[in-house]
């Protein structure tokens, strides 16, 4: 076999198991091969497994002197773009207010959509560039961002066209999803905006590419299920992805909706109950769970133990955001989501490489094997369970996107 690249050195090279995930099972094992090697061709993997056992030609060797390698990260869930900022309503939650009080009184998500659409796409770009390349730093190598600070059919495909400049010069792969947001306070608007979504924006979404998804935040004060229903059917018959933001303070029928519509994820799961896990475990629909959004908020955490033991599909994203998760890191998720969710290690790992890139129907990422996209992290250490141990400061040394290092 002659490839491009041969990365040696390699203490520990972890990945979930890949038969395991094609199968759609909902947590994989992780696989540890000690002494490894992996070669790479045309950005993607060619090879994996024990250095002693390599017979091949490579064309560059890159040694890594007895680190360990994992998979990038996959954070399949961020709201990167956006202007302003949120830090009066972070005092006035220090003071006692609470953020469903704040989006009442018109100010939360309702601020950052009118600093959002005060600023130009250039801004935008130029604030997402430093949030992406932060994520990427923390080692994601791919990462999935949300438009949904528009609340008008033009701010939204604004939004979306920032992303896809975006996607253009960021090392790590974007992916675009287009998020139905907050309503419109007046019932006449609010439907009328089902309306123009369904009718003009989701098809012009999809006919231009701009996202591969469409998420609806569903939520006492957000979007009701119908209302949901009615987009995400939209969205399906346009060949999107579904994805919903769901029990996130009230348990009001949103996993239900997921599952019955087969979405891609249901994320945040905070007030999600028994007949929620039960219903997540009995299907393939991915539970995402924000552990920053309840450490930022102070919100239970979502029941990531009871769902992984019921046999649900768990994934874990940043959220990135203003507003509930100024999370910057998603190895960080990672970490919090052993700590507040119960996760092990294990489970921490393959929630954020190969179930993250279920939750974006993405079928050759997030793992290190053989056709896979050569995209993975080579730590400071030669236990890769310090990526998941270690808080504050970063254990990832080199991040490698398409057989690639890059400098984020
Ligand atoms: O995922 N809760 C809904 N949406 C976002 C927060 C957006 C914001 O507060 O700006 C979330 O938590
Ligand atoms: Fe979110």
């Amino acid at each position: 076999m002659k490839t491009d690249l041969l990365i040696t050195g390699v203490a520990q090279l972890v990945t979930a198991e890949g038969a395991e995930a094609k199968r759609g099972r909902a947590m994989s094992a992780l696989k540890i091969i000690d002494d490894a090697a992996m070669a790479v061709l045309d950005g993607h993997i060619a090879w994996v497994g024990r250095a002693s056992e390599w017979t091949g030609e490579a064309a560059a060797t890159v040694d890594v002197g007895g680190a360990a390698v994992v998979p990038g990260l996959i954070d399949p869930h961020t709201h990167a773009v956006w202007a302003g900022d949120r830090l009066s309503d972070f005092e006035a939650r220090a003071a006692g207010a609470t953020y469903e009080e704040i989006l009442a009184g018109g100010g939360g998500i309702r601020s950052t959509v009118r600093a959002t659409a005060a600023a130009t796409r250039e801004e935008l770009v130029a604030l997402a560039k430093v949030r992406i390349n932060a994520l990427t730093r923390s080692g994601a190598t791919t990462i999935e961002v949300k438009s949904g600070y528009g609340f008008s059919m033009a701010a939204e495909i604004a939004m979306l066209e920032a992303i896809e400049r975006l996607a253009e010069d960021s090392a790590a792969q974007i992916v675009a999803t287009l998020l139905v947001h907050i309503p419109p306070a007046d019932v006449t608007e609010r439907r009328e905006y089902v309306e123009q979504v369904c009718g003009d924006l989701i098809p012009v979404v999809a006919r231009r590419g701009l996202a591969s998804a469409v998420d609806v935040f569903v939520e006492r004060d957000a979007w009701h299920v119908d209302e949901a229903e009615e987009i995400l059917a939209c969205a399906k018959q346009h060949g999107l992805g579904i994805k919903l933001h769901s029990d996130q303070f009230h348990s009001v029928g949103g996993v239900e909706l997921g599952v019955r519509l087969g979405a891609l994820s249901v994320d945040h799961l905070e007030a999600a109950g028994e007949t929620q896990i039960a219903l997540l475990a009995g299907n393939t629909t991915v539970a995402t769970i924000l552990p920053g959004v309840s450490l930022h908020l102070g919100i239970p955490a979502a029941p990531g133990r009871k769902l992984i033991d019921a046999g649900a599909a768990v994934a874990v994203g940043t959220d990135l955001n203003p507003g509930s998760s100024p999370l910057y890191s998603s190895a960080a998720a990672l970490a919090l989501a052993v700590r507040m969710n119960g996760l092990t290690a294990q489970e921490a790992l393959v929630a954020g490489t190969v179930n993250a890139a279920r939750a974006l129907g993405l079928n050759d990422q997030g793992r290190l094997e053989a056709g896979c996209a050569a995209d993975f992290l080579v730590l400071d250490s030669g236990d890769w369970r310090d990526l998941v141990y270690r808080m504050g400061a970063s254990p990832v040394r080199e991040v490698w996107v398409g057989g690639r290092k890059v400098g984020a």
